[in-house]
């Protein structure tokens, strides 16, 4: 509502988990959007009012008549007043650094539409100093304009929870990050059309760090935790116990342990931070290595659990990275079944929550199992073994049950 000159046009490329969200609240702010993706079925569904990420209020967003109104989408992008980059920056697997090579087609896909003026923001994860050193001098040689003068370059990084998009892109605080006050200032005029959220101004770089820095806290957080564990396992004690317990302390907040980090952001952006610092980042790329070996340690686990049973058959419950979600990327959970599978090993794998993994009931696929794996606790798996162990117990040939987190 905010909106001061509601004709403004701002073109989002890439409209996925984050462009997608953003582009819905600017048209319902009154923005004239134009959301722009090289996914033809994306496109398509835009255009038909139907989300292609499920959230229910996101949807009921979508089919607000005004929203309908002001958000269309197309394939190929066109003159603005904005400019809003969201596509994906995974990490090169090979050399462990950005693979940006989504950004450079985005940005070399608006280039001949730029004009004296325009603002872009860079939402996608991008490492320090992407924007002075790398998109900088591509706007500047292809449009002949001065980024800072007569052109704006911003980061404005993203920071939603996939599952509660609807409310975080609206009241999670935002780091807002220009070269100078002018880039800051159109910046946080667009973001201020629908954030409740503090609106924090500071430079590019700064900004392209401290959206590194938040998830790079909570690896080397989830590192220390495994540590703690596996330092309790050793000495026998309950190594959840022990951190509930450290918890209690009023300046303490140490995560949980789990089964590896997964997800697109998490065991990915603190790279981005080793790629551009190598030298003093020896904690964060150790916290790495230690996140990376847990899947091979589960599978360790899982190895000695079942290894007086012959030909054991391994029930594995849980594909998503994380529990009461079905995203399934840089799954550590997918990983474990894979090195069992290469070893050899029979295992049935399933997860209430992912397309084509779903199961008829516990009872059932545990029937003749050596060993029923808890990989990922989500609710509804927790509360079924809960209330039919024993039926559970009593149809597998070797009754183990293990959780592991
Ligand atoms: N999903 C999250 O929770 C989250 C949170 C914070 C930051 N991020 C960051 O935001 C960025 C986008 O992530 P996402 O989850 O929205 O990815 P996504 O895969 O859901 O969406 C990206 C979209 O960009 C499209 N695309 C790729 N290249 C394009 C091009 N040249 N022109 C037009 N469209 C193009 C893809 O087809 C896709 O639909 C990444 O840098 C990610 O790290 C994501």
């Amino acid at each position: 509502m905010a909106v001061t000159e509601r004709d403004k046009t701002i073109v989002v490329i890439g409209t996925g988990y984050v462009g997608l969200p953003a582009a819905l609240m600017l048209a319902k702010a009154g923005y004239q959007v134009v959301g722009v993706d090289i996914n033809e079925n994306i496109v398509r569904a835009i255009n038909e009012g139907v989300m292609h990420i499920r959230e229910d209020e996101l949807q009921r967003l979508m089919d607000e008549p005004e929203v309908r109104a002001n958000l269309r989408a197309q394939s190929t992008p066109c003159e603005g007043d904005v400019f809003i980059i969201a596509v994906p920056t995974p990490l090169d697997d090979r050399k462990k650094v950005a693979d940006l090579s989504y950004v450079d087609d985005a940005v070399e896909s608006i280039l001949p539409y730029l004009r004296p003026g325009n603002l872009v923001i860079i939402e996608s994860t991008i490492p320090p100093l992407t924007c002075r050193e790398r998109i900088t001098p591509m706007i500047e040689e292809a449009t002949g304009l001065k980024v800072g003068e007569t052109i704006y370059l911003a980061h404005c990084p993203e920071r939603i929870l996939p599952g509660d998009i609807f409310y975080e892109i609206v009241h999670n605080d935002r780091i807002i990050g220009g070269i100078n006050e002018i880039t800051r200032e159109k910046a946080a005029e667009v973001y201020a059309s629908f954030v409740k959220g503090e609106l924090y101004r500071t430079d590019d770089v700064t900004a392209e760090l401290v959206k590194l820095m938040e998830n790079t806290y909570r690896d080397v957080n989830i590192a220390l935790a495994n540590e703690f564990n596996a330092v309790a396992e050793t000495l026998g004690i309950d190594g959840r116990e022990a951190i509930r317990l450290a918890n209690r302390h009023p300046r303490v907040n140490i995560l949980m342990p789990g089964i590896g980090v997964g997800g697109h952001c998490i065991p990915i952006d603190p790279w981005f931070i080793k790629e551009v610092d190598p030298a003093n980042s020896r904690l964060i790329f150790t916290s790495r290595l230690i996140n990376d070996e847990m899947p091979h340690k589960i599978a360790a686990k899982i190895r000695r659990a079942v290894r007086d049973a012959t030909a054991p058959k391994i029930v594995a419950l849980g594909a998503a990275y994380k529990p009461n979600t079905e995203d399934t990327r840089e799954s550590p959970a997918l990983e474990i079944v894979e090195l069992l599978r290469e070893d050899g090993y029979d295992v049935a794998h399933y997860d209430p929550l992912v397309d084509g993994m779903g199961y008829p009931s516990l009872v059932e696929i545990c029937r003749g199992a050596d060993m029923l794996a808890i990989l990922v606790p989500h609710d509804e798996i927790v509360a079924e073994l809960e209330r039919d162990r024993e039926r559970i117990e009593q149809a597998m040939r070797t009754p183990i049950i293990r959780r592991y987190q």
